[in-house]
């Protein structure tokens, strides 16, 4: 399970001493990828090269979640504000994950990854949606890594959807309102039944968490890198669960 650690343990060590306590991983890791135009335009190239780029880091990080022990993993593909982008990168955004999936869903599958989305199907084009569900539908028995892409997805609009939902249930009759709890409230958002993310990562140097998460991530560690998510490797996921590692959780408590 620690094949990722033992095979760049030199490196690491290197640099600094990357000691991954295969007892204290976060069981679910979620990444706002940003980054992706700067790396491209400073290499003179279009931002979609970016987002290509970034796609290949996808790849390298999902990879090396699950080598680490991760059992969830989320990245933030698209945000529902997202749309407000030009057309052209729009629609190049939206080919990904077709992409991405049609040149690794195979070795997701040998690897027992199972691929989830948290987000709104309405409003994705016909192809992004069947890759995904493809890929849904294909993982749906196994019992690894949970690859879940936060796809046309914001938080505040779930949060709006999910209060609407139950104040319907209330004015129905279906639920009391003294039922209404934190638990309840969980468990109704997209994420439903995934734990919430014990370790949200950032990349490019951004401090702000743009509509990600807000509800699950009440007691998750923060961890921002300036590196752009292009550049974004294995070395520096095992380097923020070091971090988190280093860390004492107290939920409020002392
Ligand atoms: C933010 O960087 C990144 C995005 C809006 C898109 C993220 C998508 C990927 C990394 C590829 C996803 C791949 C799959 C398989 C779904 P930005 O463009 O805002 O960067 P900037 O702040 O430097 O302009």
């Amino acid at each position: 399970m620690f094949h990722l650690f033992k095979r760049t343990r030199s490196d690491l060590e290197r640099e600094e001493a990357f000691e991954l306590m295969p007892d204290n991983v976060p069981k679910h890791v979620a990444i706002i990828m940003d980054g992706n135009g700067r790396w491209a335009k400073g290499r003179g190239l279009p931002r979609i090269a970016g987002h290509h780029a970034g796609m290949k880091a996808v790849k390298r990080v999902t990879i090396a979640a699950d080598e680490i022990g991760v059992e969830v993993l989320t990245l933030y593909a698209f945000s529902t504000e997202n749309w407000k982008r030009p057309r052209d990168e729009v629609d190049f955004l939206m080919k990904l994950p077709q992409e991405f999936l049609s040149i690794e869903l195979d070795e997701l599958v040998e690897k027992n990854v199972r691929v989830r989305m948290t987000g709104w199907k309405e409003g994705l084009p016909a192809h992004t949606l069947e890759a995904v569900e493809k890929a849904i539908e294909r993982t749906k028995h196994n019992t690894g890594l949970i690859l879940n892409f936060a796809l046309n997805y914001g938080s505040r609009h779930e949060i709006v959807q999910t209060v609407r939902d139950i104040a319907s249930e209330v004015r129905q009759g279906e639920l009391k309102q003294e039922d209404i709890s934190e638990e309840l409230i969980s468990n109704r958002l997209l994420t439903g039944a995934l734990p919430d993310p014990d370790l949200i990562i950032r990349t490019s140097g951004e401090i702000r968490i743009s509509n990600f998460l807000l509800w699950q991530m009440a007691y998750s560690e923060l961890w921002f890198t300036d590196i752009y998510w292009p550049e974004f490797t294995e070395r520096h996921l095992v380097q923020a669960v070091c971090e988190y590692q280093r860390r004492a959780r107290r939920y409020g408590g002392l």
